[in-house]
C-alpha cells in the first residue's frame, strides 16, 4: 500500500496483484464526452458542498492516474478529448455549469492551450480546502505512482491507497467530519462492476446516508449497462438524479460507447435546473450529427 492508512475493518482488500488483467488506462478516454458529463456534474457538486466552511471528505474509488498530457503517445492515438473537452474549448459563449467545467480545466492549461486534461483527482485538488480530506483508491501500479506524486506538494491533505476501491469506500464511511462526497467510476473491464456499484452504494446509503453520491456508468448495447439504471433506482435512496448523455439512439445498438450516465444521490438542489440549461449546449457540441439526448430524472424526497 502507498499510505498508511489503517482500515478499521477486517474484510480482504482486493490488490492489482488479485486482479486478472487491468487494461484499461483512462488515458485513451480522458476529456471525451463521458468525462464532459461526468466532471461537470462534479465541478457543479464541489462548488456546491465547498460554499459552506465545514469540512468535506472527497473520496475516489477509482482515481485514475489523475492527470494527463494530450502530447503523449496514448492519447493523441485515440484523440478522444476532440469529441470532448475539444470540441468546447473554444465555444464563445456556454450555459454557467459548463463554462464553469471549462474554467476549472483551463487551469490545468494557464496558456489558453487545451494540452493537458486534469482527471477527477486533479479537479478534487483543485477546488477543495486545507480543512478537507482526499481520500484516492487507484489499482493501477503506475497511476497510483502518478497520484502519489502529484499528492505530495497538495495543499489538501491527500492519500492515495493502491487498493479496491469498493473496499475502502465501505471502510471509510462514515466519515468523521459527517460530510462527503464520494465518486464511484471503476472502467467497467469486468461483468461484476455492474453489480459491485449497486452493492456499493446500497451499502454506503446503510453506513451514511446523508452522503453525496456521483455514479458514472457507460451506456452499452450490453444487457448489464441497461438494466443498471432500474437496479439503481430500486436502491430507495430518498433524493437522486439521474442524467443519460446519449450521442446516439440506445436503440442504435452496436458496439463502442453510445453515452454514459450519471446517477447522483443526495444532489445538490441546484444540480437539475443546471443540467437543464446545459443541453442544447451539449447537444450542439457533444453530438453534432443531430441524433443526440440528455435525459433527466429525479427523486426529490
Ligand atoms: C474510469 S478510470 C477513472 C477515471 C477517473 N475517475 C477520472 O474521472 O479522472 C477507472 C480506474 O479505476 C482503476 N481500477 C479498476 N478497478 C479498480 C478497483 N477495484 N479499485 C480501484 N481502482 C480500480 C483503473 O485502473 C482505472 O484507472
Amino acid at each position: 500500500m502507498l499510505c498508511c492508512l489503517r482500515l478499521p475493518f477486517t474484510a480482504q482488500l482486493r490488490t492489482s496483484a488479485d486482479l486478472p488483467v487491468l487494461s484499461y488506462r483512462h488515458a485513451f478516454h480522458a476529456g471525451n464526452h463521458a468525462d464532459v458529463l461526468k466532471h461537470m456534474v462534479l465541478v457543479h457538486a464541489l462548488d456546491y458542498l465547498t460554499s459552506k466552511d465545514a469540512p468535506l471528505w472527497y473520496i475516489d474509488t477509482h482515481a485514475g492516474a489523475g492527470r494527463y498530457e494530450f502530447s503523449r503517445g496514448d492519447t493523441q492515438g485515440h484523440a478522444e478529448y476532440h469529441e470532448g473537452i475539444g470540441a468546447l474549448w473554444e465555444a464563445a459563449t456556454l450555459p454557467p455549469a459548463l463554462s464553469r467545467y471549462r474554467e476549472v480545466i483551463r487551469l490545468s492549461n494557464p496558456d489558453g492551450q487545451l494540452r493537458r486534461y486534469p482527471g477527477s483527482p486533479s479537479i478534487a485538488r483543485m477546488m477543495l480546502r486545507p480543512q478537507d480530506r482526499i481520500w484516492l483508491h487507484e489499482l493501477h501500479p503506475a497511476d497510483a505512482r502518478e497520484l502519489e506524486r502529484d499528492s505530495r506538494h497538495a495543499p489538501v491533505p491527500s492519500r492515495v491507497i493502491d487498493t479496491d476501491g469498493f473496499a475502502g469506500l465501505r471502510a471509510l464511511l462514515p466519515p468523521q467530519p459527517r460530510r462527503a462526497l464520494a465518486i464511484i467510476d471503476p472502467s467497467y473491464e469486468m461483468d461484476s462492476d455492474y453489480r459491485a456499484v449497486v452493492d456499493a452504494l446500497r451499502d454506503a446509503l446503510e453506513r451514511f446516508s446523508s452522503g453525496v453520491y456521483l455514479l458514472w456508468y457507460p451506456l452499452l448495447a450490453s444487457r448489464e449497462s441497461r438494466r443498471l439504471p432500474e437496479r439503481l433506482e430500486a436502491l430507495g435512496a430518498q433524493k437522486w438524479l439521474h442524467a443519460q448523455l446519449l450521442l446516439r439512439p440506445l436503440q442504435a445498438g452496436g458496439a463502442g460507447l453510445l453515452g454514459s450516465g450519471m446517477f447522483v444521490i443526495n444532489p445538490p438542489w441546484t444540480l437539475r435546473a443546471a443540467l437543464e440549461d446545459c443541453r442544447s449546449a451539449l447537444l450542439e457540441h457533444l453530438a453534432p450529427g443531430g441524433e443526440g439526448s440528455l435525459e433527466i430524472t429525479s427523486r426529490e424526497s
